[in-house]
This record gives structure tokens, sequence and C-alpha cells, in this order.
């Protein structure tokens, strides 16, 4: 049963100011309103109570659409009260309250005009909403919107107090278009499709399963009519329906299906502006909707500006995990959203959708299988998507796909029937012409108003033609006019596309050609609209889409480019480039591709072709498709005017050739662009083309060639006064200096880096340079700030989704964290790092991370595991000469301490040195040094433990780090007592080696070989 609460505003305000009997007055004419539009939408008046009236919907007899009726009733009791108090000397308005719900009803209380009353929690819902409302407004339950989301403009209605389990109030803003405002005649036909689907919607709501249905037919068909009797049904089961269509033309990013869906399920007003979106899901996010972590993905679904530190972040994530996580996020809102109520899903006419539609339908329907969801498509079945490859590719549910075919002769008769009453032989006429399909078959039936059944036209593009001609010329001139907008047009625009003001509608729409849809003008079917503009002539066909377009000039890029482009106007390609970049900004990258295809389709002009390959490439470039980038960087190149231009498709397709063998001619590009930048005197690009070259000697090994070259990048960066390039420079340095060994110099460039970045929030490079700067920070000696770099370098990662950045942070943080014995914490840091290096595929840091685990495991006691962990480092850095080269000593060297017997550690040392020797990334050097020397310490081999100490001291006798001479020393000391005795100098030495070392908080080592290897070690501490 629905409760409808009505009161007056401020009634005690009005009556002080009115003596009685006027009051009495009102108070009499405001009941009979109510009373009477309650009555005539079916309900019945349980009581007034003081200036209040409780109505009922639903008693004695239930139907479906109740709350329908109350929120209809409640829409027409605020109009008629509008017109009462046109009479009055002061305002008056009513508030209103409905909710739904089960109710006790039976002959209750004795006031003589209520046959019966109800009581219930509903009914104190209803007085509550009802007194929380302003004036003029209707709140509804949660109950209600459900069922009346389909017809009703709703937004979320934020109470002073939670209402009882957790339920959400709405405040309905304003009727839909559609459905039921539409004047939509009975259907006719089609049982077989609704029993096949009313048993999905029992299917899907009472097992929890989701469904997918994909309606398919000829235009004008009626699929759409199908799908509006399906949402219909679903609506009387309890679904909440949420529907958006592809538009083929006139679709700004706004329309967008996806979006439409994604607002609805937020209960976004349609009419919502972009700032205040944000603030309207404010409190479904308070309570815990979607989770935290989409946020930054959701302001982009809806399209409303971010915060500042939402947005850079969101700025610094690649474009596939922008895309993986939109994608997430609708699923999420979708099994929140369904956690609630059931819900009917209708994306309609993908024939003319695109790939990033078809992508994200893929992703909802292999996210509802367990939710109680249908999705309902409809296709016509030319662009048919479910006959290609995107319909093998579904996961999840399975794609239910109906054909949608003529109507038969019983229905088609139902329909003209229903329509002209009788059977004439104009009617068996356009039955017979129609041949079942209703579009057809009901603007025949139409037009016999206008032609007395004299003709039948042949098509339904000539059926539209015929009947246009009945209008007079202006109206004919705006009907057209209005078919270049579009299917659907407001008044501004035709305004504007007609040159005046005020144009009369009433014509248009009682042709039934056009429908008014709050102020749009919508043509009826989408045919009708392509028979309409069929006839307009080609060149006014360009003059009014060349007025169009300046209507969008300012207002829309995109819509503006593709009225220049129908206008054949050769400035439509310059205006798809800007449409484009603008895209872009938004990462709107398909969207920006196909603007950018466009454009070049049909481009007459070298520079504006040149600039959009460019933008081509910088997306592919973007979105890791690198042969393709290349390709268009090369177009680019080719189309170059003057030679400046060469530079930067240049620069372009270095960085995106990838492949190895194509050393040779990535340096000689870059020599002609440096050639060409010197002699134009271009530090930007200079800088760009030196660091591309350093780029290229890097994973080489030509860690000289590489410095010089990011060197000469950060002198010519700083030339071009470009923080950027400067950022870019700096972490190279640190790079390359890292690759050698001179951590001290890393260290001082990634601090650099990191300290532009901040300043220039360039956040995508500021996550992985911080934690870079954090690692070398170890090298050096400060574990600590290592620890705090590393900490804030993964929680900001995690923030951008920057997994790359993460890896690195986590495998900094796990060794520094066992130096420091907290096992423990490094136990939790080496399980995250396995994690991400399985989300990236990054199987080349496993090593280093078995490696820990395996001196986590042996202090922990658990000696087997550990050798386990370390056998398998060993195992997964042999597998290839890059593994070798970049983890291979780090990993021999740990089984060298983990392991049990004198034959397996001394095979493991001889086999690092020997890949030392060979030439590996410089974290070998220490590590394997490192655990040489405890190794060998532990086992008593105190010549070869001085020998490595040797070793290390010579590879960084050219730039020493703290960390490293610590062990240096500890192997000298320690040797030296076991060799030669314990001298007092000795003893001093030691102590104060320890005091140092524990101030760096090197615990692991004081224990494991201060304590443990050093004669009389009592001593030395007492
Ligand atoms: N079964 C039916 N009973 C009554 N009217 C119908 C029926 N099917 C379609 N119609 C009417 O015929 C017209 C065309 O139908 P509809 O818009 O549903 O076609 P469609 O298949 O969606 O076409 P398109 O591919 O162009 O979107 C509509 O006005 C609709 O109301
Ligand atoms: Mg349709």
């Amino acid at each position: 049963m629905t409760i409808l609460f009505a009161d007056i505003s401020s009634f005690t305000k009005i009556s002080s100011s009115l003596d009685p009997e006027d009051t009495c007055a009102v108070l009499q004419q405001f009941f009979s309103i109510v009373d009477s539009v309650i009555e005539r939408y079916g309900g019945t008046i349980d009581k007034h109570i003081g200036d209040a009236v409780m109505g009922l919907f639903g008693a004695p007899i239930a139907h479906a659409d109740d709350p329908l009726r109350a929120v209809k009733a409640a829409a027409e009791i605020h109009e008629q009260v509008d017109i009462l108090e046109e009479s009055l000397p002061h305002p008056f308005k009513v508030h209103i309250g409905i909710a739904a719900g089960e109710v006790v009803a039976g002959g209750i209380g004795d006031d003589e005009r209520a046959a019966y009353t109800v009581i219930g929690d509903s009914v104190n819902l209803a007085a509550h909403l009802q007194e929380h409302a302003g004036a003029r407004e209707t709140v509804i339950s949660q109950a209600v919107h459900s069922s009346v989301a389909g017809y009703f403009v709703c937004d979320p209605f934020v109470m002073p107090d939670a209402l009882p389990n957790g339920q959400k109030a709405w405040l309905v803003r304003s009727a839909k278009s559609g459905l039921d405002n539409a004047a939509v005649e009975p259907i006719v036909g089609r049982e077989r499709e609704l029993r096949h689907l009313e048993a999905l919607l029992e299917s899907a709501r009472m097992e929890k399963r989701g469904e997918a249905l994909l309606i398919r037919g000829e235009p004008g068909i009626g699929k759409t009519r199908l799908v509006q009797e399906f949402q219909r049904l679903a609506q009387q089961r309890g679904y909440s329906n949420h529907c958006a269509q592809v538009l083929d033309f006139g679709a700004a990013t706004g329309q967008d299906a996806i979006r439409i869906i994604v607002r609805s399920l937020l209960g976004i007003a349609e009419t919502s502006p972009k700032e205040r979106r944000a603030e309207e899901i404010a409190p479904l996010l308070a309570r815990g909707f979607v989770g935290t972590e989409a946020v930054p993905f959701l302001y982009d679904l809806i399209e409303a500006p971010a915060p500042p530190d939402v947005a850079m972040r969101y700025d610094a994530m690649d474009n596939a995990t922008r895309l993986a996580g939109k994608r997430a996020t609708l699923c999420r809102l979708i099994s929140d959203a369904a956690a609630d109520v059931p819900l009917m899903i209708t994306v309609e006419d993908l024939h003319w959708a695109q790939s990033v539609t078809l992508d994200y339908l893929a992703e909802i329907l292999d996210g509802i299988t367990n939710q109680p969801v249908v999705v309902l498509m409809t296709s016509r079945l030319e662009g048919d998507p479910a006959v290609g490859a995107w319909r093998n590719g579904l996961r999840g549910v399975g794609l239910f796909a109906m054909n949608l075919n003529p109507l038969g002769e019983k229905a088609a008769v139902q329909m003209a029937t229903q329509y002209l009453g009788k059977s004439t032989k104009f009617v068996r006429d356009c039955i017979t012409r129609a041949d079942g399909n209703p579009l057809f078959l009901q603007q025949l039936l139409r037009s016999a108003d206008d032609q007395g059944g004299q003709h039948l036209p042949a098509t339904i593009q000539s059926l539209v033609l015929s009947r246009m001609d009945r209008l007079s010329r202006p109206e004919k001139k705006a009907l057209q006019a209005a078919s270049v907008a579009g299917q659907r047009i407001d008044q501004r625009m035709l305004d504007h596309l007609l040159g005046a003001s005020g144009f009369d509608t009433g014509p248009l729409l009682d042709s039934q050609l056009m429908r008014a849809d709050h102020d749009d003008l919508v043509f009826t079917h989408s045919l009708i609209r392509d028979g309409v503009y069929s006839s307009l002539l080609k060149h006014s066909a360009r003059d009014l889409h060349n007025r169009a377009a300046a209507f969008y000039e300012t207002r829309d890029p995109i819509l503006h480019a593709e009225h220049l482009d129908k206008a054949s106007d050769p400035a439509a390609a310059s205006a798809y480039l800007e449409a484009a970049r603008g895209a872009l900004v938004e990462h709107h990258t398909s969207q920006a591709m196909l603007l950018v295809d466009r454009g070049l389709a049909v481009s007459t002009t070298a520079p504006v072709s040149y600039a959009l390959q460019i933008l081509k490439g910088d997306i592919h470039q973007a979105i890791d498709q690198n042969t393709e980038a290349v390709k268009a960087y090369k177009a680019a190149l080719e189309l170059a005017g003057p030679e400046s231009e060469k530079c930067v498709p240049i620069i372009g397709m270095v960085r995106s050739m990838r492949d190895g063998h194509q050393l040779k001619d990535s340096l000689k590009l870059l020599t002609t662009a440096q050639d060409i930048a010197t002699r134009l005197n271009q530090p930007a690009y200079l800088a760009q083309i030196h660091a591309q070259r350093g780029n290229l000697y890097f994973p080489r090994g030509q860690v000289d060639a590489c410095l010089e070259e990011q060197k000469q990048s950060l002198q010519h960066a700083i030339a071009a006064r470009s923080p950027k390039l400067e950022a870019e420079a700096l972490s190279g340095l640190g790079d390359a200096e890292y690759m050698r060994g001179r951590m001290a110099a890393a260290n001082v460039h990634f601090t650099d880096c990191v300290k532009l970045c901040e300043q220039h929030q360039f956040l995508a490079n500021q996550i992985p340079n911080l934690a870079l700067r954090g690692l070398t920070h170890f090298y050096c000696g400060l574990p600590e700030t290592c620890i705090a770099d590393c900490e804030r370098a993964i929680e900001m990662a995690k923030g951008a989704h920057q997994l790359r950045a993460e890896l690195v942070a986590r495998t900094a943080l796990a060794p520094a964290l066992v130096e420091m014995a907290e096992f423990s914490r490094a136990h939790v840091q080496s399980q995250s790092a396995s994690d991400v290096i399985e989300a990236l595929g990054a199987h080349r840091f496993l090593p280093q991370c078995l490696a820990f685990k395996a001196k986590i495991a042996q202090a922990g006691g658990q000696d087997q595991k550990a050798i386990a962990f370390a056998h398998d480092a060993v195992r997964l850095s042999e597998q290839s000469d890059a593994g070798r080269s970049f983890t291979g000593p780090w990993a021999y060297g740990t089984l060298a301490i983990v392991c049990d017997d004198d034959t397996t550690r001394q095979n493991a040392l001889a086999t690092g040195r020997k890949l030392l020797e060979d030439g590996c990334v410089s974290h070998n050097h220490f590590w394997f040094y490192r655990d040489a020397i405890e190794a060998q310490l532990r086992s008593g081999d105190w010549l070869s433990a001085l020998a490595d100490a040797e070793a290390l001291k010579s590879y960084i006798a050219a730039q020493p780090i703290r960390w490293a001479e610590y062990y240096i020393t500890i192997a000298q000391i320690v040797c030296g007592a076991q060799l030669e005795g314990m001298s007092d100098d000795r003893i001093v030495q030691a102590s104060s080696l320890r005091a140092a070392m524990e101030q760096a908080r090197l615990q692991l080592a004081v224990r494991r070989l201060l304590d443990d290897t050093l004669p009389a070690a009592r001593r030395v501490r007492g």
C-alpha cells in the first residue's frame, strides 16, 4: 500500500494573518483540491488531520502502479495549489511525503469518513518524509522511488536523521519523458516475447542471477515498443529501471549511454549541472557506496570536475589503469545498487555503439553473474554487434538474442482497429502495404486523415515526404531545420537555425511527426527524422549544418566538428583536431582516436593532417600501441613542411621503437633530428633527443654513454626552461648512476627530481622517483629516510594505481627492514611485493623477492623453507641472460647464507663471483658481497671473507657508500681478530663500529656478525 501525506506549509503563519472564517474557507478549498485529485488517481482519503490530508493508494485493492499514481497525484496537487495561491493574498504551498510498504488495515476508529484506517511503519515514514519536505516539494521513500524512477526524475534527499534500515529518501523533480508521457498505444501481439521476458525477470530476481537479452530486428519493427513493455513489467516486479540509448549523431560526451546509466544508478538528475553532481552523490559515498578507491573513476564517469588532489592522482594513472578502474567502478556500482533492488538496465540501439560502449557492456555482463540484474539491449540487424567478435568475447552471463519478426496478421488488424476503429478497405490496404512493420503501418494509418486513402506510399520515406507536403512552407522549413540537429532539438537551437525566434511549434506537434519532451522537440521516430532529412536539398543541408556548427562553436567542440563535416566545410578537419585534443585532456582516449581518424578522413591540407597524425601517434603511444604509433609519426614526418616540424615526429618514432633490432635506425633518426634542432637552436627538442639516446644506451649496459646523454639532456632542458624535461633528465641520470653503483650520486639526482616534481605537481614522475630516492637512501646508510620515502611512495602509488612504482618501493623497503631485523614488517612487504609482481607480470623481480623471503624464513627458524626460497630465487634468475644480470649474484649470495652445507655454499659463491665478472646491475655487487661476507664469517672462512671485502671495497672506491663500508669493516675486524687475536685496538674499533651500526639500525648484522663471530664478544660489549 502507498501512503501520501499532504500538509500546508507554514499554516500557522497563514492562519494568524487571516480571520478564522477566511482560514476555514481556505482550508476547505485545500481539502477539496487534495481529496479530488487523490480520488481521481484511484486513491482514497483516509483522514484529515488538522491541516494535513492522509491518502491511500492500494486500499482496499492493490494495483502494481499504486506508487506511480500517488506521485502523479502529488504533482497535480502542487499544480492545483499554485492556481489556488494566485487568488490568495499570501504565499500558499503544500509539502508532501509518500511511502509504501506493508501496513495493517482495518476498521479502526469511528471517524465517519474512514471506513477503515491503516497503521504501520510506512505510515510513520510517510508522515516523517512529509515533515521534512520543503514548500512545494514531494519527498518519497526508497520503495516508492524504485517504482517511479522510470517515470520521474528524482534527486537523493538528505534527511536530517538516518531512516530505518539505511533507506534513502528522494526528492521528486519532474516527470520524465518517454514511457508514460508519450501517448503510447497498447501493445499488440508479441505474447511469446513477453512470456519469455517474464520468465527472465522472475529467475533473475528469485535466483539472483544476471540475465542478458538482445532484441534484434529491422528499423521500426517494434524493438523500442517491446522494451517499453518489458520495462513496465519489470517495474511491476519491483525492478528499478535504468535506460539509455546510443545515438548515431549529435552524441556529445554527456549523452554517452554508459554515462547516462551511471548517472541514473546514482540518482543524479538528468538536468544536474556537472559542478553540482559531486555534491549530489556525496551522501551516497559517505555511506560507503562503491568504496573510496572508486572515487577518482567515479568523477570521470559522472563527468564532474574532481578536486585538485583527486584530479592529480587521476592524471598520473596510465590509460589502461583508468579504463580498468572505470569498468570496475561501473560493476561495483551495479552490484551495490542491486543489493537494494533488482535492476533492469536497458541500452538501446547497439548498432550505433562504439567499441568503448560495447566493452563496458561486456564488462557488465561479466560482472552480473550472481546479481539480480537484467540487461536489455536492442539492435538493428545492420551493424548488430552480436554477429561479430564482441559476442564471442563475452564472459559471464550468456547473451540471449531474440529476433523480432514482423507483426502477424492478427496483431496488425488489432493495431489498425486501435487507430481507426473499424476495418475498411483503406485499413486492409495499409496492412498489406506495411507488411507487418508496425512503424510503417502506424504512419500509413495516420496518413488516413490527410489523404483519405487515395494512394499509399511505398516506403516510410516517401510516406514521410507526402505527410510533410501537407504542412505550410514555414512549418516544413522548420521541420527540415530540426532534422539537421538530429532526433532532438531545443527551442534555442531551432531559433538559431531558422534565424528567428518564437516559431510556433504547435502544427509540428499536431502532425505527429514530432512530439514535445520538456523543452525539446523530438522526432517521433528516427526513421521519420531520416525521411525529413533526406528531403533537404544538398545546399540547404549544408547551409543548415553550417549554422548548427556556428551554434556549437563555443558550446560543444565535437558537435561543432561534426556539423562542419556534414556541411563539407574545409574547416572540419581542424575542428576535429580541436575536439580530439579536448577529449584527450579528459582522458577519453578512444573517443579522441575516433575524432582524429574522422579528421584525417576529411583533411585536405598538409599542416592539419600533420597535426592530426602527431596526435594520433601520441594517443597510440599512451595506450601502448607502439607499432601503430610509429606508423602515425612516420606519416606525420612525411607531411612535415618546414624542417622544424620534423623533430616532433622523429622523437615520437624513436620513443615508440621498442623493438631491440631497431637500434641503428633509431640512432640514425636521432642524428637527423639533432642536426635540425641544433641548427634551429631548439633546446626543448635537444633535451628530448639526448634523453631518447640515453634511453637507448641504458638497457644495453652502455652506462657512460647513457650518462653523457642524460647530462646533455639536462642542460638543454634547463636552457629550454622546461621543468618537465628537466625532471625527466634528472630521473635518467639517477638511473644511470644507479646502474653503475654510484648510489650517492643517484640519490642526489633522484632528490632533485622529486623536488622539481613536487613543485610542479608532476605526480606521475614524482612517485617512481620518490621510491628510487628511498632505495638509494638505504645504500647511503639512511634506513629511516629510506623507510619514510618508500612508505610515502607506496601510499601515493596506490592512490594513482602506479603498480610499477609501488613495486620499486616495496622491493626497496623489504630488504631495508630485513637489515633492521624488523622481520614481521618485512614479511608484509615481501608478500605485497609478490602480489604486485603477479599483477604486473613483472617476473624479473621475483628472485629478489624470494631472496628476502629466504632471510625472513631463516630468522624465524624455518631453515628448510629458507633454503627452498633461495633455490627458487637462483632457479628463476637463471632462466635468462637478462635474469642473471639483473638478480643472479644476489640470489646466489642469499643461497650461500641460508644453505646448510659447505659444498652448496662454496659453489653458490663461486658462481656468483663469476656472474659479477660478466657484468651485472649494481645492486648485485652490494648484496652478493654483503651476503658472501656473512656466509664466510659464519662458516669461518676468514681469508675468503677478507677477499670479498676487498672486492667490495674496490667496487665502491669511486664513490664509497656507508652501508657497504660497515660490512667491509666488519670483515676486517672479525678476520683480524680471528687470525691475529683480539687486540685492544680491535676492541675499541669493534665497539665504535657496533655503536655506528646500531645508530644506522643494522641490527641483523650486529647480531649475526658482531655478536656471533667476534671472539670474546662479551668483552667488546662489556
Ligand atoms: N507490438 C506493437 N504494438 C503496438 N505498437 C507497436 C508495436 N511495435 C511497434 N509499435 C509502434 O511502431 C512504432 C515503431 O516501433 P519502434 O520504435 O519500437 O521500432 P524500433 O524497432 O525500435 O525501430 P528502430 O530500429 O528505428 O529504433 C512505434 O511508434 C511503436 O509504438
Ligand atoms: Mg528503437
